[in-house]
Parts: C-alpha cells; structure tokens; sequence
C-alpha cells in the first residue's frame, strides 16, 4: 500500500502536478492563471473606461509582487493585455497581493497628460474554471512618485 502511495506521488511529481493538488484542497485548483486588463489613458482614481478611445495601446504593463517584478507585457492597439504564468510560479492566494504597474507614462498617449507617474491596479479574482484561474486588472489608479 505504502509503495502504491509512493509510485503514485513520483507519477505526479513527474506530471508537475503536486502543486496544482495542494491547490485543490484550497478549492482553487489551476495550472495557469491568466491576468488581464485595459489600461487606460487617464488620470484620476479608478479611472472609468466607459470613453471610447479613452485607452492606452502599447504601454508596458508589470506585474509586480512586493515590489518585484513578475511578469511583464505590452498592451495592444486597444490597451488590452494579457498575462500568462503557470500556476506553481505563485499562488492565487499571494497573487492578491499584488498588482498591476504600467511603467510607460501618460505622457505617451496624450501629450496633455503627465510625464511621470504610474498607472497602477490592485488585482481582483474572476473565476477558475477548467484548470485555468482569471485574475483582472479593473481598478487603475494614477500614483507619483511610486517604487514598488
Ligand atoms: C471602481 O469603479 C467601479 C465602477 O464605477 C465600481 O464598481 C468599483 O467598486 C470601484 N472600485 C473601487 C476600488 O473603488
Ligand atoms: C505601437 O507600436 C507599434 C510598433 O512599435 C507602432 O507601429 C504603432 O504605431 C504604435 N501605436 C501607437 C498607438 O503608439
Ligand atoms: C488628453 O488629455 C486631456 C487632459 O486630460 C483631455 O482634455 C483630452 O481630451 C485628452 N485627449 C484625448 C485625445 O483623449
């Protein structure tokens, strides 16, 4: 019985999936987390995307957690971006605590706007489904002088 056990665990060791099991007794089970976002191109607190065009297109956008950087990503013609990392990198419970940087300024797509600051969006939990969990970028924030 106790070989079985052990045969089974080197099997998932060697699939990669030990993590993903510790996940499932935390009722979060996933390999990937997809983070997403439209970046706006605005100043403010919890900046509205409801303006057309009111979007930043190639802005480089971070995910950082606690003050590192994660995972970085450009933005598309529509602000748009997506960021992909495999689930065993960070838990979904850390990954709250992180957020969205955009390290590109204002500056660059509206001349009228700021040339320091970050836009910055705390990260919120959409769903998991199918062994993919959705985190969003919903809230973005202007912030001077921000380091982490
Ligand atoms: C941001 O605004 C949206 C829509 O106006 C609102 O639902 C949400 O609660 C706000 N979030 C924060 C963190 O203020
Ligand atoms: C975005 O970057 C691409 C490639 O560098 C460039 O062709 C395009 O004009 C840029 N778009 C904007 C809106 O800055
Ligand atoms: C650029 O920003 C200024 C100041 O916020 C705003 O009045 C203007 O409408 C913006 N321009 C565009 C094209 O969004």
């Amino acid at each position: 019985m106790a070989v079985k056990v052990y045969v089974l665990l080197v099997v998932l060791m060697f699939a990669g999936v030990v993590l993903p099991i510790a996940h499932a007794q935390l009722g979060s089970p996933s390999l990937v987390t997809v983070i997403s976002g439209t970046v706006p191109c605005n100043v403010g607190n919890n900046i509205s995307l409801s303006t057309p065009n009111n979007v930043f297109p190639n802005a480089t956008v971070q995910l950082r957690c606690s003050g590192n950087v994660v995972a970085s990503t450009t933005t598309n013609s529509n602000g748009g971006f997506s960021i992909v990392i495999p689930s065993l990198l960070i838990s979904l419970e850390d990954l709250i605590n992180c957020n969205i940087v955009v390290t590109t300024t204002l500056f660059s797509c509206n001349a009228s706007l700021p040339t320091d600051g970050n836009l910055v969006s705390p990260l919120t939990f959409v769903n998991t489904i199918v062994g993919i969990a959705r985190l969003a970028a919903v809230s973005f924030t202007f912030v001077r002088g921000l380091i982490g």
